[in-house]
């Protein structure tokens, strides 16, 4: 397995002149926020070994470099889902190669269906921690000691200074942000009624069927990680409406506008 993280990570270089220092995974709807990247160089997923392509509509696959505010970064536009049935270690192998091109910074972001009841479709929530529904874990298999430890800690996975930097940018943009606990399911089918009510007793604040894979992922390896929801709807049950794909993606471009200054502004201040 690290064969394959090196060999698409050398040709990754072979590609770009200088390497990056900040990843960003764009959540569905949120694959915009690259208009903000500038001197882009941009490498499809399927040009490089070992890459899957994403099967999922409103997630482009591509890897985006460039600058934001001086900063050299790198843009993940379409991620991997485990819904689409790739084995684990293929979802989180673009975060791994972020690593060994020298990310040390994460922002994850993406859209989810708010079950907390003070949260509203529109809103932008710090992610502070992680319930793992899936049954499923990124690190499962031999552990890449190359990587990071085998028992990796989690008690602080979203971390706490770079999760306070995002609040302070909010706060200098106006934007109010709220802090929540994302629950993640393996999907594709979104929650049950049922499922949602179960989530909510189990201290989930928001529900949704990425980020966790990519933050083990992250953690493992040493790079630290904060995360956006974007909420999209009210989790299912909470309100008559039915959920679908194209309202999700309607709603977080209709948060863009917050979520680029929010975004744009911490990464000015690292
Ligand atoms: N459930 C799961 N995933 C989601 C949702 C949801 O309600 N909204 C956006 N992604």
């Amino acid at each position: 397995m690290f064969k394959k993280i090196e060999t698409a990570t050398d040709f990754i270089k072979s590609k770009i002149k200088e390497m990056p220092e900040v990843g960003i995974v764009l959540g569905s709807g949120l694959g915009i926020f690259v208009d903000q990247i500038e001197n882009q160089t941009s490498i499809n997923y399927s040009d490089i070994p070992h890459f899957h392509k994403t099967t999922v509509e409103g997630h482009e696959g591509k890897l985006i470099f460039g600058t934001v505010k001086g900063k050299k970064v790198v843009a993940l536009s379409g991620r991997l889902h485990a819904y689409e049935g790739y084995p684990m270690e293929d979802v989180v192998l673009p975060i791994r190669v972020m690593a060994l091109l020298g990310v040390k910074t994460l922002f994850v972001t993406n859209a989810s269906g708010g079950i907390n009841r003070d949260f509203h479709p529109g809103d932008l929530v710090l992610i502070t921690d992680h319930i793992n529904m899936s049954g499923r874990n990124p690190l499962v298999g031999p552990n890449l000691n190359e990587l990071g430890p085998r028992f990796p800690d989690m008690s602080e996975a979203y971390n706490k200074e770079l999760t306070k930097l995002l609040e302070d940018s909010a706060h200098k943009n106006s934007v109010h942000m709220k802090r929540g606990v994302y629950a993640w399911m393996l999907g594709p089918t979104y929650e049950t009624p049922a499922e949602i009510r179960m989530l909510e007793r189990l201290g989930g604040d928001m529900v949704g069927m990425s980020t966790v894979p990519e933050v083990i992922a992250a953690h493992h390896v040493g790079i630290r990680v904060a995360g956006v929801a974007c909420i999209t709807n009210y989790a299912a049950g909470l309100k008559p409406e039915k959920l679908n794909h194209a309202d999700v993606k309607d709603v977080a471009r209709r948060s863009m506008k917050n979520f680029i200054s929010v975004l744009t502004e911490t990464i000015a201040q690292l």
